[in-house]
């Protein structure tokens, strides 16, 4: 894949034919949540980055072009082993975020604190909603006016001004991690000291820490809920390899408690994604941490558990799509309940259409596992989304055609091969 987004890349379907047993070792790629971030974060600095472990996904591509439009050039080093991002950022740079870009992805929004720490200034399309609801900015901005910040809205785009950054102290109303790190890195250029309180624990914020200390920048207590960031006057360029997608590796966790087998998630982090694997162990799964990774085993049906989303550590609201794909074949009855987006249910529609048992309402689902799901069209409405259809559908009588998996391509790096290579029976059509 090129770093730059093909806009005619035709919408794409994933078929799959459940049945099979999953045997064998799946490689976890680079986080997708923290490569965006640390993409964003190389604005602070003129200068070469080199990003190793990055995905070669959708929204990579679209971060990419988001820092062209700014002045960066952007390309795939392919000389070693491995695939490394190299991104060049100019002596000075535009800072401008379109919205034929913000509109795409979301996760944009992470530049304005990047952009304001280095030009005193941004203008940044508004980000829309998306398929789980609306998703408010509102406490970027209170945080961000906190540190001397000022925001005028017009013709769709923020414009915010901030000739003198300075410290201050935050107190996050939730620890939001796109909050987080936009003040973050706002942060680290003003003047004085800013405390970051309830801030979010994610991992993905701890790696976006690690490279901002790499670059200069004076941050303590990384992975805690309180962040002490010293401004410094100068930041400069560096290198860095993002940590392992643990989305992607509870994808793969998930698919093997459905399907049943044995498999090892090579580059997973058991520590980043410890609550999950509890509650899969509660669900009958065994999984250990292994000097490779995570080893797994499912040998039968699972058994229903309750699951709740929270911030990190609590389980992942990523995660979810995936848990209830599960809950729609083990035995018994599960409660999920979701605590962080409204409406991130919609996939459910489309697993009754696989003949799952679950009632939806308002924050709650309500899942009675069924026997067997069986194959049918259905439709991914978001990157997790069609990933746990994908998932379901490993354990479906019959085929099962994933509609609109461009969605899937957002977050994942050929998904299909790389299940096919534990012997699911998954292809692009
Ligand atoms: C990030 C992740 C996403 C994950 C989410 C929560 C990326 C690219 N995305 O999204 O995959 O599901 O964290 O772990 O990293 N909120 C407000 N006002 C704000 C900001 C957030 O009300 O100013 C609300 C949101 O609507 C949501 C909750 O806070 O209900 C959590 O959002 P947040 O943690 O900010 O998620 P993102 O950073 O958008």
């Amino acid at each position: 894949m090129s770093t730059s987004v093909d806009p005619s890349s035709s919408e794409t379907n994933l078929v799959v034919v459940g049945g099979a047993r999953l045997e064998g070792t799946i490689r976890v790629g680079g986080a997708k949540n923290s490569a965006l971030k640390l993409m964003a974060a190389t604005l602070l600095a003129e200068g070469t980055y080199r990003l190793a472990n990055v995905p070669r996904i959708t929204d990579v591509a679209l971060m990419s072009d988001l820092l062209r439009a700014t002045g960066a050039s952007v390309h795939w080093d392919e000389s070693g082993p491995d695939a490394v991002l190299v991104i060049d950022i100019p002596a000075v740079i535009e800072p401008v975020a379109p919205y034929e870009l913000v509109e795409q992805f979301r996760a944009s929004i992470v530049v304005l604190g990047p952009m304001l720490a280095r030009c005193g200034e941004a203008r940044v399309a508004l980000p829309g909603g998306d398929d789980f609801g609306p998703r408010p900015i509102d406490m970027h901005v209170r945080g961000l006016s906190e540190l001397g910040v000022e925001f005028e809205t017009s013709h769709g785009y923020i414009h915010a001004s901030a000739p003198n950054l300075r410290g201050a102290r935050v107190l996050l109303e939730f620890p939001s991690v796109g909050a987080t790190e936009n003040l973050l890195m706002a942060a680290v250029r003003a003047k004085g000291a800013t405390v970051i309180d309830n801030a979010a624990r994610e991992p993905e914020i701890a790696d976006l820490c690690e490279l901002l200390n790499k670059m200069g920048a004076k941050i303590e207590g990384s992975g805690s809920s309180t962040l002490l960031v010293e401004g410094v006057e100068e930041l400069h360029c560096a290198d860095h390899t993002v940590i392992p997608d643990r989305i992607e590796a509870a994808t793969y966790l998930a698919a093997l408690g459905i399907a049943g087998g044995e498999v090892t998630v090579e580059g997973a982090r058991h520590a980043h994604m410890a609550m999950l694997c509890q509650k899969l162990g509660e669900m009958g799964m065994r999984i250990s941490p292994d000097a490779d990774g995570i080893w797994a085993f499912a040998g039968g049906r699972l058994r229903s558990s309750d699951c709740s989303t929270l911030p990190y550590p609590g389980l992942a609201t990523d995660f979810k799509p995936f848990l209830v794909a599960l809950l729609a074949t083990a035995e018994g009855v599960g409660i999920v309940t979701e605590n962080l987006f409204s409406g991130r249910f919609r996939y459910v529609d489309e697993l009754r259409r696989m003949g799952a048992d679950i009632r939806t309402d308002s924050h709650h689902a309500v899942v009675r596992g069924v026997e067997r799901l069986s194959g049918a069209p259905v439709k991914a409405h978001d990157i997790r989304a069609g990933a746990a259809l994908v998932i379901a559908a490993l354990a479906a009588d019959g085929e099962t055609v994933v509609s609109e998996a461009h969605h899937v391509a957002r977050g994942y790096d050929d998904i299909a091969a790389k299940l096919r290579g534990l012997g699911a029976d998954v292809r692009l059509a």
